[in-house]
């Protein structure tokens, strides 16, 4: 199998083979590859070690794909007070909800029962473009193989380097996946694979720059921002793959978070968000008086953080190129009536359903002219999370609380406490219905039975 690759033993150098653990394998082969800029520079260490090179360059990668993030099971409760354990990084199992049931990631690491370890190259790359793991079992789309499929060679190889030399064997089983019929039926995935699957490496628009292309393919592909923020059809395909399909990056719901639009909408996408300041929310988790919440901290904490700042400003410089669409959401700051409320709500003078809510349990930190605090608190006049299409996320995210990311260069982490014991669904309907209709921000209401539909389904 090393064969397959031609990886010699030279790789015993490196710390995995030297007894230290994958975790910190991982970290320092991270920071050596973010070191390294744009994963394409020099070896951190042993210097003209080529293998070393590539290791390290798959290391960077695999954050890029955040491939530790669904791959890596949730540290397990303990005792009620002590620090839950942690589990082995790429030794799957863990569990993700679809619409058909719990799918649970596989084992990356190298062991040869439990892992991939007999893997050659050639299923690697099968895998990962195509979803057929060897023997021919499809995988399911909850491993966004349609994105990975337009993964350079180059990359891939590295890639595949790092998870065969730069990861330790984990002799964990991953828990088997085991769905209702008909979608056990795995070679069934043919025919969605077939219709849904288009293939191909992603191909460089001469059009556009080496910036726009660079952030297109680690977007489209590597960074599979499309699995969260494409909207996904009825058999949960994802409506385009690039910016030729219409619905493409304009916000998807998945396990009951809404991905935002990231086109260029003024409304509810990103088209008042300047380039810089997108490139520091995904490396800080804070750009524009936004701070990431739900589903994508994960994504800023385990992956867009360790991203080079070259590759930060080319997703940057891409997302800003996708001109506006599925707009929703207004916001005019400057408006009279936005002037107004801001003065009413100082004085505390508003009748407003859901003002005295907003001004009771919220403004302490978004304050009551919803600017936020900067690098604490979000603010929520203009922001385009809060006018979004559809209000999932920000149900969720009152009923449940959150927290935003720990990152290493960014500000401390705070907490926006949850109120599911403190507010009825009519007054979390109000308050939202409010932040969305204040200081010049207009979207449709949220009605109560929005929220009791929100927190039906996610139990709480
Ligand atoms: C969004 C979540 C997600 C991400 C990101 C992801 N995977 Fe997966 N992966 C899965 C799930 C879920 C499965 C199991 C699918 C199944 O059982 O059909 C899987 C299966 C696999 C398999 C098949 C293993 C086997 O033999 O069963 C390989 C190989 C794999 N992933 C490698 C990777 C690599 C390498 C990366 C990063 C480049 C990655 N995955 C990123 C979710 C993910
Ligand atoms: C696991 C799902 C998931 C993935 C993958 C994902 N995102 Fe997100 N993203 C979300 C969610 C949910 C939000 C809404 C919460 C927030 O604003 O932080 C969001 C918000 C954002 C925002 C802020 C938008 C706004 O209007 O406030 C940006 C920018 C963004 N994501 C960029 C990206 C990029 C670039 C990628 C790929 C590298 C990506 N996301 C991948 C789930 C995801
Ligand atoms: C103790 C401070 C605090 C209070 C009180 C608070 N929040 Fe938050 N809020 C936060 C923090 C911190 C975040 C970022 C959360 C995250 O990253 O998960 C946030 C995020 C949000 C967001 C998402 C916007 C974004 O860009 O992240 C909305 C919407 C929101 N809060 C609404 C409310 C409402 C409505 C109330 C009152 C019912 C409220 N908050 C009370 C601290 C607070």
């Amino acid at each position: 199998m090393m064969g397959a690759y031609g990886v010699s033993e030279t790789v015993d150098a490196t710390p995995t083979a030297a007894g230290a653990s994958v975790g910190a394998a991982a970290a320092a082969a991270a920071a050596a590859a973010a070191a390294a800029g744009a994963g394409a520079g020099v070896a951190a260490g042993s210097g003209a070690d080529p293998n070393a090179t590539l290791i390290t360059r798959g290391a960077y990668l695999a954050k890029a794909a955040d491939c530790a993030g669904c791959h890596t099971a949730a540290p397990v409760p303990t005792q009620p007070g002590a620090a839950p354990k942690l589990t082995v990084p790429f030794a799957g199992g863990l569990g993700m909800s679809s619409p058909f049931g719990t799918i649970y990631s596989s084992n990356i690491t190298p062991d040869p029962v439990n892992g991939i370890g007999r893997y050659t190259y050639d299923d690697f790359a099968r895998a990962l473009r195509e979803g057929i793991a060897p023997g021919g079992k499809r995988l399911y789309p909850a491993m966004p193989f349609p994105s990975f499929a337009k993964i350079s060679d180059d990359d891939l190889h590295a890639l595949y380097a790092y998870f065969m030399h730069g990861v330790k064997p984990a002799a964990v089983p991953a828990p088997e996946t085991h769905l209702p019929f008909p979608f056990s039926q795995r070679w069934a995935l043919m025919f969605w694979d077939w219709a849904f699957v288009p293939g191909g490496r992603y191909k460089p628009e001469p059009a556009h720059d080496a910036q726009w292309n660079r952030g297109a393919y680690l977007v489209q592909s590597l960074g599979h921002c499309g699995a969260c923020h494409t909207p996904r059809g009825p058999v949960y395909e994802e409506r385009g793959y690039d910016g030729d399909a219409h619905l493409y990056l304009t916000g998807g719901t998945n396990d009951h978070w809404f991905a935002p639009n990231l086109t260029g909408d003024p409304g509810s996408g990103l088209g008042r968000i300047s380039a810089p300041e997108l490139a520091a929310f995904l490396k800080h988790g804070h750009g524009a008086g936004l701070v990431t919440f739900g589903s994508m901290v994960q994504v800023v904490e385990d992956s867009a953080q360790y991203l080079s700042d070259d590759d930060l400003a080319a997703i940057a410089a891409y997302l800003k190129s996708l001109p506006a669409r599925e707009p929703a959401g207004h916001y005019d700051g400057q408006s009279r009536a936005a002037l107004q409320t801001v003065q009413a709500l100082k004085t505390g003078d508003v009748e407003r359903p859901g003002a005295g809510i907003f001004l009771s349990y919220c403004a302490r930190c978004h304050q009551q002219d919803g600017n936020g605090v900067a690098q604490k608190y979000p603010r929520l006049a203009g922001n385009p999370a809060v006018l979004g299409a559809q209000t999932t996320s920000l149900v969720r995210l009152l009923v449940e609380g959150g927290g935003s990311p720990k990152t290493e260069d960014g500000p401390p982490p705070r907490k926006m406490p949850e109120f599911a014991g403190k507010l009825t669904d009519a007054e979390m309907a109000a308050v939202l219905t409010f932040i969305r209709n204040t200081w010049g921000n207009a979207a449709p209401p949220v009605t109560t039975r929005d929220v009791s539909g929100v927190r039906s389904a996610i139990h709480k």
